[in-house]
């Protein structure tokens, strides 16, 4: 499998009549921000919906480092280190930003009742994911709003947390859906900077849905375009930009 970080195999989803998706084929090199583009309904969402367990894809095959997880459930798919944020942000809105970062903690002790009896070391972990959870704001530079409540700071505080939520589930492959909707062009600068950090840095992958063209492919590395249910091309920014088909879907002509 050339040692990809996921590769996707002739995936197919159809709701009823309906092609959704439709034979596509897609492969995400280590440390790269791929991104997937396409006019809406193209099938980017019901793609990674059903690359990442949330649907059940009526056929082809998923490969996370070059392990077999398609039909996995989304939660073990997750722990195998493949996190995604939604097109509609969910965030614990009723919770802090800090709040909403501990969520993610891989140690996160929870309410086990087993784990009761083990108070110091339940102790020691919350006190290490507190520490961790800081860490991760103050990366983001969210410091300043680690106690506002979530869903009063702005979408791109939503979108950076949803990020590090990922992050701190311990994500090696993060795929996020619209991560720059609704952000004002500054932040939505500041999301791309982030990940372009995480990349550099940490050796991280990203696979991107994006409408924002002007801000999104800046920054990436690769890019998928998807009508009508199929890929219809792929390469770098360059490429795409100067492919006749995707000429045609963008600007009719
Ligand atoms: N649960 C569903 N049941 C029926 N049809 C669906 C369902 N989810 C998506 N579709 C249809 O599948 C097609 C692909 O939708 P999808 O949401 O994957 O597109 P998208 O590329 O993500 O679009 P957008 O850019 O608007 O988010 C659309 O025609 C959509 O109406
Ligand atoms: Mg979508």
């Amino acid at each position: 499998m050339h040692g990809a970080m996921l590769e996707v195999r002739d995936v197919k989803k159809s709701f009823g009549g309906l092609k959704a998706v439709d034979g596509v084929s897609i492969s995400l090199p280590r440390g790269r921000i791929t991104l997937l583009i396409g006019p809406n309904g193209s099938g980017k969402t019901t793609l990674v919906n059903s690359i990442t367990g949330f649907l059940r894809p009526d056929s082809g095959h998923v490969y996370l480092e070059d392990k077999e997880i398609t039909h996995w459930p989304m939660h073990r798919i997750c722990k195998e280190g493949m996190v995604r944020s939604f097109q509609l942000p969910a965030p614990f809105g009723g919770l802090s930003v800090l709040g909403n970062l501990l969520v993610a903690c891989e140690s996160a002790c929870g309410e086990s009742l087993l784990k009761c009896p083990l108070k110091a070391l339940w102790k020691t972990t919350e006190k290490d994911n507190v520490r961790e959870a800081f860490a991760m704001a103050e990366a983001m530079e969210l410091t300043p709003y680690w106690d506002a409540v979530m869903s009063e700071t702005s979408t791109g505080h939503i979108k950076l947390a949803e990020i590090g939520r990922a992050l701190l589930a311990g994500a090696k492959l993060v795929i996020l859906d619209e991560p720059i909707c609704g952000v004002d062009p500054v932040m939505a600068d500041e999301v791309f900077s982030f990940l372009i950090r995480l990349r550099d840095e940490q050796g991280l992958t990203f696979l991107v849905i994006e409408h924002r063209l002007d801000i999104a492919l800046k920054y990436a590395d690769y890019v998928y375009v998807m009508n009508q249910g199929k890929l219809i091309a792929q390469g770098s920014v360059e490429e795409v930009l100067n492919d006749s088909q995707v000429k045609e879907v963008y600007l009719g002509s």
